[in-house]
């Protein structure tokens, strides 16, 4: 992977801001943008700017534009069908709507199962659905030793009355990534539907809705560099037999029926060029589908990542003032993205994201919505935790100057 390249394409990568460079840690809040994202959204504005279903050539490409956004989205996450793919603003507004419609038929008796590791989004809109049906809510616990998911916790709370499993395919705290397979499989054994909330993992590795064999997922393209732009791909059979709340002249055919007023056309152009960037960075010609080079790409990503990943942990056990949450195991690298959670022993995460923040690191503290593992790690009322989020376009460089700064810090 050309890194000098592939950084060029980020116009904020190469500004400078007071005479430095800038360095985003941010990404699990939300990516930097390439070029060919932005110059799609504004050519579509600038030129296109519509609605569907008109007799003239602006609305004919608009309504181009929409298939070929799930057609993109489709080939990131291997859904068999474009038509298996639903827009909207972001991943809690749909997983809001999508909680509305799922839990329709519960009953009291019925229980749902959602875990400390996920984002509130995929917790509350399921705990706020099972208060109305009268449902019991059980959650997962984590391991605390490295903040992954505590299976056997899972594994007994399953049970016949399960019907819905919320679970994060990985944390966007600490980066630890859950073995969703083995959850669907552990979940489809009871007849539980399986909502994958894979927001923080899209951008670090590619998705297989189909071998995951999961009912749901839920991503967001502000993520993996694209727009501000949720999208849920869903089993056909769930799609068109779960009915959702909508207005009444809007479609009964899938996937319309679960997509609430006009979508934004120009977030649409900005995912298929977000998709296209990401398939470039394997330079596969075009004889490669977009699939295959989404796959390519990503094994080079995650080598990257990896890498940055072994850099910072074989540098942060000098440090024994910063504490870690999640594995930090090298062995262990491909279990995680590039995301981690610390805490510094005398000082607030703000007072150190206030301090990076001046030198223009760009670093996130808090919580992050993720109010569980905060709470069971102790960190809720302390102010969370600092993140450090990097994504495949940091460098080595860019870390060794986080130390630096951390050595100036302590
Ligand atoms: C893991 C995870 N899930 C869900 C969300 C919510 O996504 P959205 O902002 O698209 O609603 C976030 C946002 O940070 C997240 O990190």
């Amino acid at each position: 992977m050309n890194l000098t390249k592939l950084r060029r394409q980020f116009p904020a990568l190469m500004q400078q801001v007071a005479g430095k460079s800038p360095i985003f840690l941010d990404g699990p809040g939300g990516s930097q943008v390439p070029q060919q994202v932005l110059s799609a959204m504004s050519a579509y504005l600038g030129y296109y700017n519509s609605n569907l279903g008109g007799a003239f050539f602006s609305s004919d490409k608009t309504v181009e534009l929409m298939a070929n956004a799930r057609q993109a989205a489709a080939d990131l996450l291997n859904a068999p069908s474009r038509d298996q793919i639903v827009f909207g603003a972001n991943m809690t507004s749909l997983t809001f709507s999508f909680s509305r419609a799922i839990s329709r038929d519960w009953q009291a008796g019925d229980e749902i199962i959602v875990t400390n590791a996920d984002h509130y989004s995929n917790v509350s809109s399921w705990q706020q659905a099972a208060e109305d049906q009268g449902v019991k809510v059980n959650t997962v616990l984590i391991n605390e030793a490295d903040c992954s998911l505590d299976l056997a916790h899972f594994a007994s709370l399953l049970n016949q009355n399960t019907k819905l499993v919320a679970v994060t395919y990985a944390s966007n705290t600490t980066g630890s990534i859950n073995d969703i397979q083995r959850i669907v499989a552990m979940a489809h054994e009871v007849g539980a539907l399986v909502y994958v909330d894979a927001v923080h993992y899209a951008p670090h590795e590619l998705v297989d809705v189909q071998a995951l064999d999961c009912d749901f997922l839920a991503c967001s393209a502000y993520k993996f560099f694209g727009p501000h732009l949720g999208m849920v791909y869903g089993k056909r059979e769930h799609l068109e037999g779960f009915t959702p709340y909508k207005v009444e002249p809007a479609k009964d055919a899938i996937p319309g029926r679960w997509e609430t007023g006009t979508q934004s056309f120009e977030a649409l152009a900005g995912l298929i060029a977000a998709v296209d960037y990401i398939a470039d960075i394997s330079e596969l010609d075009d004889s490669h589908s977009r699939r295959d080079k989404l796959a390519a790409a990503f094994t080079k990503t995650k080598q990257h990542e990896m890498a940055l990943s072994e850099h910072f942990l074989t540098r942060l056990v000098n440090y024994p003032k910063i504490r870690l949450f999640g594995i930090d195991d090298l062995e262990r690298l491909s279990q995680r993205t590039p995301t981690f959670a610390l805490t510094f022993e005398g000082l607030e995460p703000r007072q150190v994201s206030e301090f990076l923040g001046k030198q223009h690191i760009c670093v996130w503290d808090g919580n992050f919505y993720a109010q569980g593992l905060c709470e069971q790690l102790g960190v809720l009322d302390k102010g969370g935790v600092v993140r450090i989020g990097c994504m495949h376009y940091n460098t080595i460089e860019e870390l060794d100057k986080l130390f630096d700064l951390f050595d100036q810090l302590i």
